[in-house]
Parts: C-alpha cells; sequence; structure tokens
C-alpha cells in the first residue's frame, strides 16, 4: 500500500512536470496580464466592453479558465477599455486600465488611465466585483497601458502617452509619474509626468501603405530581479509582426529624472522567423515557487506586414509564456519566442 501510494505520488509529480506548449489559451486575449495569487493564476486582457479575470489552471493552462466579468461600466461611460492590469496596492486589489470618455472610437483620442477596486488581496481577485474608483489624476495627454510598481520604496506608474502637444496619434512616448492614495486610500493620484524614453531606433517605427510613419513606445511592464531593474516595453505597431520587446534599464538614481533610464538599442524580444509573430505586450511573472522568471506576452500564428487592409494582425492575439533566464551579468537573456506546439518544460 505505501509503495502504491509512493509510486502513484512519484507517477503524478512526472506526469505534472512534464511539458506545455504555446499558445496557453484558446481564445483571443490581447495585452495578457498575468497575476499569481496564492499558487494560483488570474489572467487579465483586452475585451474591450468590460474587465475579465480568467483563473487559469496554471501558468502554462489557460485552455479552460473560470471566468468572471468583474466590472462593466454603466452605459454612455466609458469606451474602448484596453490593457486592464492587476495589482496588489496597500494590500488592496486594484484594476488599473485605458478608456475613452466619448464614444469616440474612431479617433481614440479620450484615452485615459482609471482605477478600480476589488476585495482586500488576502482574498482572491476575481472573489468580488470591482467597483470605480476614479480617472488618474495629473495626467492631462492621451494616456494607455498604465503599469504601476515600487522602485525605491514609492510607488509609480509608467504609461504610453503622445507627447507635449502632438495629438497625430502618430507618436507614442513612455512617461513616468509618481502615483499616491486619493482620500479613499486608493493610489489615483499622479504628480507631473516625465518622459521617459522615445523611440529612437528603426526597430520602434512602421511605416504604413499610405507611406506614414508611426514611431511607438507602449505596453510597459516592470521587472525587478536580483538587482535588475527596467521596463520591458513595446515598440514598433501592434498590427503587425514587427511588434517586438525593448528594454529601457534603470540605470540611475533618481525615477523619475530621464537620465535614469537607458535604452537597449537592439529589440530585446521579436517574431520567431517561423512563428509565431507580432511579439509583444508583455508582463512578468514567476514560476508557483517564486524561483524562476516567465515573461507572458501576446502573438499571432499568422504573419503580418500591417499594411493589410482591415488591420487583421490585431486578430488571433493569444497568450503565450516563457521562461526568462538572466546572464552572468544580471541582464535579462532576450530572443523569440519557442514555436507554438512545441513541448517545453513546465514551471518549477
Ligand atoms: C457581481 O455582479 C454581478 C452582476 O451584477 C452580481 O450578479 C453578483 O452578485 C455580484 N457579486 C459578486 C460577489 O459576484
Ligand atoms: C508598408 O507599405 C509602405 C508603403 O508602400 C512600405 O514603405 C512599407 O515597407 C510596408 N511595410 C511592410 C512591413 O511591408
Amino acid at each position: 500500500m505505501k509503495f502504491l501510494s509512493l509510486l502513484l505520488t512519484l507517477l503524478t509529480a512526472a506526469v505534472c512536470a512534464v511539458a506545455y506548449t504555446n499558445p496557453v489559451v484558446d481564445a483571443s486575449t490581447p495585452d495578457p496580464w498575468m497575476q499569481l495569487w496564492n499558487g494560483n493564476y488570474y489572467l487579465t486582457f483586452t475585451t474591450g466592453g468590460d474587465v475579465t479575470i480568467y483563473r487559469c489552471s496554471s501558468l502554462t493552462n489557460c485552455h479552460s479558465p473560470a471566468s468572471k466579468s468583474v466590472f462593466t461600466p454603466a452605459s454612455n461611460t466609458l469606451y474602448a477599455l484596453w490593457a486592464p492590469e492587476l495589482h496588489d496596492v496597500n494590500g488592496n486589489w486594484y484594476i488599473f486600465f485605458a478608456a475613452q470618455d466619448h464614444n469616440d472610437n474612431s479617433d481614440n483620442q479620450n484615452h485615459h488611465m482609471y482605477v478600480l477596486k476589488g476585495p482586500a488581496s488576502t482574498a482572491a481577485p476575481d472573489s468580488d466585483n470591482y467597483s470605480f474608483v476614479a480617472k488618474v489624476s495629473g495626467i492631462s495627454a492621451w494616456a494607455i497601458d498604465g503599469t504601476v510598481f515600487t522602485l525605491n520604496n514609492q510607488l509609480y506608474m509608467v504609461y504610453s502617452g503622445w507627447p507635449a502637444g502632438d495629438t497625430s496619434s502618430l507618436n507614442q512616448h513612455l512617461f513616468i509619474t509618481q502615483l499616491s492614495n486619493d482620500a479613499s486610500g486608493a493610489p489615483t493620484v499622479g504628480g507631473s509626468a516625465v518622459e521617459i524614453a522615445a523611440p529612437q531606433y528603426d526597430w520602434e517605427t512602421f511605416t504604413d501603405s499610405g507611406g506614414t510613419k508611426h514611431a511607438i513606445n507602449e505596453g510597459p511592464a516592470f521587472l525587478s530581479r536580483n538587482g535588475f531593474n527596467g521596463i520591458l516595453f513595446s515598440g514598433c505597431a501592434s498590427w503587425s509582426s514587427c511588434y517586438s520587446i525593448g528594454v529601457l534599464e534603470f540605470t540611475g538614481s533618481d525615477p523619475m529624472s530621464a537620465s535614469s533610464w537607458t535604452k537597449w538599442s537592439d529589440r530585446w524580444w521579436q517574431s520567431n522567423p517561423n512563428g509565431p509573430y507580432g511579439t509583444g505586450h508583455c508582463s512578468m511573472t514567476t514560476s508557483a515557487d517564486g524561483t524562476q522568471d516567465w515573461m507572458v506576452f501576446h502573438a499571432t500564428s499568422t504573419s503580418y506586414t500591417g499594411n493589410e487592409s482591415g488591420t487583421p494582425g490585431w486578430n488571433g492575439r493569444l497568450a503565450r509564456t516563457q521562461i526568462i533566464s538572466f546572464d552572468s551579468n544580471g541582464k535579462p537573456v532576450g530572443g523569440w519566442p519557442i514555436a507554438d506546439g512545441s513541448t517545453q518544460g513546465d514551471p518549477a
């Protein structure tokens, strides 16, 4: 009996440790944000009309997730909800997302960052609905993809915004603002924002079929590990296979100073030449035991130039995940995604 149960335990361990394949979801999950809580993985992503949390079976298996729509805006209030991110701040779950306060999808000019409040973070992030708190104050210009993180004991938001005075919708830079609490204790108060990155390399730009150049830095996600601090961000066009991830390393002392951030010249993560393609908008998480760093990002199984009419490159963006290692200098090692369907070792 004892031998049998030992055998069963070993067999189960062997089966569980075997492997996974990408993608880890079955349905479209653009801008995937993965949050680990109490051994479970919770995924948020752009649905457009609401904020939905998927509870995945594991980091590498989100094929039949429990799903809960935790926030649907009242009619005629917010539109085009993009890139919701789940964060534990001050012992509570908050979701940060971008939305328009006008129904003007044609010009996208009213996207700003908003905050939702959920349950206390002693409970699962999908254990209750989320209530609307406020627009993040202090950011006057267009803003999307805001992510929050603590650095030197201060909470910051980094977001993708239009440069001052530029409403062409062709240029997106990265900005940082300090985030503090409103009277209710919710982190909604931004200070004056500082630009910390602008597209400066060819890989960050895209020329469309009309010959117009788009220069885009967006989708920031903070990575802090063993002395390395930096922002992984996406460059080029999200509707093209050129969509890639770059690194903006924190090399100074004051996060609010542009000179404290150093952009790596080469893209760090890009399409696999044989697919998947258009890899971007990542989030960072760890194996359930905390020992390994894993990146979750979206990609497409079809290649797109970005010049196709109707931007089909925005369809079929599914979440993939992959382990990230660090080199002997402590820098994250980039590359490209494993081929879809190719089996890889599961997280620790
Ligand atoms: C959340 O909202 C839904 C829809 O309004 C409601 O049915 C449900 O009872 C609410 N509460 C929880 C804990 O899900
Ligand atoms: C898209 O079309 C423009 C204009 O013809 C061209 O310059 C650009 O290289 C094309 N992009 C790709 C990725 O094919």
